[in-house]
């Protein structure tokens, strides 16, 4: 099969000569590249069949398109579009000048043309975040699970199915959520996402209408920020200190907003953990505010020292917490699956804001998974990335110290993925990322991820994608990057 085999091919007219007619449709069809050097063109008698002609006329006007290089003749195989059109095909029509000029550029299409986004998880550089490790063990029951699930694709794998996602999932995620982080939930609670970014943008979209005051932490996540602004809320940047979002900026300079967006087990980008003292007190100003609060755990499965504070939704009993979690961090960001816990009063409403914008998670993706949970391999996997997360951590951060410490401060965060290494010299954490990405090390400068509170100066570095061992190479490079800039005077 080829594309020429679909191609809507239509049936001489009555008037001109028919393989003329025939010559002319696939030579233009060759010329405006609907189909491509090396395509198969159909067989003479198929041809004739759908054209309602003699086989004689199809066989006729293929020679013509062979005779001028269009086509060639494989003996045996067929008629294929030729492979070297250079000295054949007059170079398509240009378009017509439009008659008027396109419609203005929406507002809200540059704003997102504005958008930075952190570079794609294929790049390699050492340091890029959002990377992850499988280990053989982790892709060899992958697979494993993977091929079971083709094995017993049936109707509902076909079909459409379940907005919220299908229920032994949910199951198998509130069993997980309540073991693992002290989540109160009932599969129906569960909506399985794309991930932890689509489940924030349908917070967004459901709790929020136009002018709402909103919190989220500064710094904070540029795309939970961008669904923020795009449901046209009215975002106040609350502090984030040493103990997490600073809980009373927010109850003075915005007492009556409707949600508060956090991080709190490992904030986005500094990593620290918002303190058991905040937590309540930001439970206890949502309660007698009425709001909603929207926890964003992504990678709280990576803890290095100690059990994690339960989850803000598990010390709030699940009634005005919307807990969000990623296996994007768990597992590998291509998988694209997440989950949103919400209380029961909104399950309806988020299900139906997802259903709105891709109808349901993919079924062979949602059954690969649940086969890989039940099989264990999932809690397995989580216990052996811990280790070998911490150890990569470690390296990293021993290998700051050593090199660079005289320059950068290093915080080793208790869980998640990332690291920040804060510049002690008042050198622009801007420079130093460009200087590095010349140099081949991604990092990020977080200063850019501030909006009100002054920024810090320092860099983000992932240490998740990156064996141990590779650490200190890593440094050397980031450190002759720092090194060729000059200190600042
Ligand atoms: C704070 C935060 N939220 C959400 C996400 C998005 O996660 P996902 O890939 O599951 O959409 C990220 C990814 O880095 C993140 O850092």
């Amino acid at each position: 099969m080829s594309w020429a085999d679909i191609y809507p091919w239509r049936s001489p007219a009555p008037g001109e000569p028919v393989i003329r007619q025939i010559y002319e449709q696939v030579r233009a069809a060759i010329v405006e590249a609907a189909l491509k050097p090396g395509q198969r063109l159909p067989s003479s008698r198929d041809f004739a069949g759908r054209l309602g002609v003699a086989r004689a006329s199809v066989v006729a006007a293929y020679d013509l398109l062979l005779a001028e290089g269009y086509a060639i003749g494989r003996p045996g195989s067929g008629t294929y579009v030729s492979g070297d059109l250079s000295g054949v095909a007059e170079l398509r029509p240009a378009p017509a000048p439009s008659r008027s000029d396109p419609p203005p550029l929406p507002e809200r299409a540059r704003d997102l043309d504005e958008l930075q986004f952190p570079p794609p998880q294929s790049d390699p550089r050492l340091f890029a975040t959002g990377r992850t490790l499988l280990d053989a063990r982790a892709q060899d029951a992958w697979g494993r699970s993977a091929r079971r699930a083709l094995r017993t694709l049936d109707a509902v794998h076909f079909g459409y199915s379940d907005p919220r996602g299908e229920r032994g999932l949910r199951a198998a995620i509130a069993d997980y959520l309540r073991a693992a982080r002290g989540v109160v939930c009932e599969p129906d609670q569960v909506i399985v996402t794309a991930g932890a970014q689509h489940a924030v943008d349908i917070a967004a979209r459901v709790l929020l209408k136009p002018g709402d005051r909103v919190w989220m932490e500064d710094p904070g996540y540029p795309a939970t920020r961008h669904a923020l602004l795009a449901s046209q809320a009215d975002v106040f940047h609350a502090p984030v200190d040493r103990s997490g979002l600073v809980v009373a900026a927010g109850v003075e300079a915005a007492p009556d907003a409707k949600v508060a967006f956090v991080t709190p087990s490992h904030q986005y980008p500094l990593g620290v953990t918002l303190s058991m003292g905040r937590r309540m007190e930001l439970l206890a100003w949502a309660r007698a505010a009425r709001a909603w609060i929207v926890e964003d755990d992504y990678a709280s499965e990576f803890r290095y020292s100690g059990p994690p504070l339960e989850s803000l939704q598990g010390l709030d009993g699940g009634e005005r917490v919307i807990y969000v979690g990623t296996l994007n961090k768990a597992l590998f960001p291509g998988l694209r699956m997440g989950y949103a816990v919400v209380p029961k009063a909104l399950s309806l409403a988020f299900a139906n804001a997802r259903q709105l914008m891709d109808r349901q998670p993919p079924t062979l993706t949602q059954a690969i998974v649940l086969d890989f949970m039940r099989d264990g391999q999932f809690a397995a996997h989580i216990r052996r990335r811990r280790i070998a997360y911490k150890a990569q951590r470690d390296a990293l951060a021993d290998a700051l110290e050593a090199r660079l410490g005289h320059l950068l401060e290093v915080d080793r965060p208790d869980q998640g993925m990332t690291l920040i290494a804060y510049l002690k010299d008042g050198r622009s954490d801007l420079a130093v990322e460009a200087m590095a990405q010349a140099g081949g090390v991604s990092v990020r400068a977080i200063s850019r991820l501030y909006h009100q509170a002054p920024p810090a100066q320092g860099l983000m570095l992932g240490f998740s994608g990156f064996p141990a061992r590779t650490m200190d190479a890593g440094v050397a490079r980031l450190a002759k990057a720092l090194e060729g800039l000059p200190p600042p005077s």
